[in-house]
């Protein structure tokens, strides 16, 4: 059987650190409140010229450098962003030309922190269905940017953070090897929990000055509630995952999780039964890159050695929509 698997992993966060000192000089937080609540003891914030496309570039070249492949090899790109360089097109068209690759298909994804893991499912069924020897899957955020940076956006301004992460996904005749299984899931009843309302083209005209003034600019985010239903769909993904391959939790060699929270991995760690030490956690260094956190996690665990031939590692999201998702793959 056709299976497809990680030929190769890149990522790219901006040159700026911004540490909780930097956040207490513009809202009413503490370095101590952040640690403690969240893990995260840094982030990188974009800097002038960084766009969603140019950290992508960037991940991509690395990427392909691992999987000795040049550009032009590259059949399909997935690019997954909560949000875009322009409102029309997405970015994975800008990504595309900056790649040169006119003709290839670009498709653009917005499931939030699963973004990355909906790609990879849909990469992997147009391998495995012999459509396309190769896809190109990238998550890049900018986040930064459309932070309410005063008191009141304090909930979710120490959070989220800037970053970029792809993957190349190849054929491989081996179905003992690549991605063995994927898992996406949605519950849209709770797409208001986790949300930037505005701008809105329910609206007419869709930016007004009066527009400035509301708060569903910002993002929104009901962080308990958020908290809570990860706490629930991360183990159950995984779960699904291994319950689909026959696996068990104990055969699995790294976990490569979401970055949303430092106490919510810690919490899967211990629902799970699977030491902190098999669990991929950068989130004190790069805070919440939503659709990047897994990508840059990969890429990561690729420069620590950590993806030897034959690891099994799991990948398991939740985030906006609600969305979450699970993947297993063998290396
Ligand atoms: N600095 C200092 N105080 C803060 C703060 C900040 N940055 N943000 C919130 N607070 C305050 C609140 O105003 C509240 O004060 P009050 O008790 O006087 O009202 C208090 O801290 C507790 O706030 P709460 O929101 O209940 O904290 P929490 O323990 O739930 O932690 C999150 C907040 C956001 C860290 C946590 O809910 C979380 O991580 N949720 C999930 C986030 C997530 O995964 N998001 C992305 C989806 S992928």
């Amino acid at each position: 059987m056709r299976n497809s698997t990680i030929a190769g992993v890149g990522h790219y966060v901006p040159e700026r650190v911004v540490k909780n000192a930097d956040l207490v000089t513009m809202m009413d937080t503490s370095d101590q409140w952040i640690r403690e609540r969240t893990g995260i003891e840094e982030r990188r914030w974009v800097d002038a010229g960084d766009t969603h496309t140019s950290m992508g570039l960037k991940a991509t070249k690395m990427a392909l450098e691992r999987a000795n492949m040049e550009a032009k090899d590259i059949q399909l790109i997935i690019m997954c962003s909560v949000l875009s360089d322009h409102i029309v097109p997405g970015s994975g068209c800008f990504l595309q030309a900056e790649l040169e690759l006119p003709g290839v298909p670009a498709i653009d994804i917005r499931n939030g922190c699963s973004g990355f893991l909906y790609g990879m499912s849909i990469a992997d069924k147009f391998i495995k269905t012999g459509v396309y020897e190769n896809a190109l899957i990238v998550g890049a955020e900018m986040l930064s940017t459309s932070l309410d940076l005063t008191t009141e956006g304090r909930g979710t301004a120490v959070i989220f953070a800037d970053g970029a992460g792809a993957a190349i996904l190849k054929a491989e005749e081996n179905p003992e090897k690549g991605v063995l299984t994927t898992h996406i899931h949605a519950d849209g009843r709770h797409a208001k929990r986790l949300w930037v309302e505005e701008p809105s083209p329910a609206h007419s005209p869709r930016i007004s000055e009066e527009l400035l003034n509301r708060e569903g600019i910002w993002p929104y985010m009901d962080g308990k509630f958020v908290f809570k239903n990860a706490l629930v769909r991360f183990p159950e993904v995984i779960n699904t995952a291994l319950e689909a391959t026959g696996y068990s939790k104990e055969d699995i060699d790294l976990l490569v999780p979401h970055q949303a929270n430092l106490r919510i991995t810690e919490a899967v760690s211990k629902r799970l039964g699977m030491p902190m030490e098999k669990i991929i956690s950068n989130i004190q260094k790069y805070g919440n890159t939503t659709a990047a956190t897994i990508p840059i996690g990969l890429s990561e665990a690729w420069e620590e050695d950590r993806l030897n031939d034959g690891a099994l590692v799991c990948l398991a999201s939740f985030g906006a929509g609600f969305t979450w998702a699970s993947a297993l793959v063998r290396f």
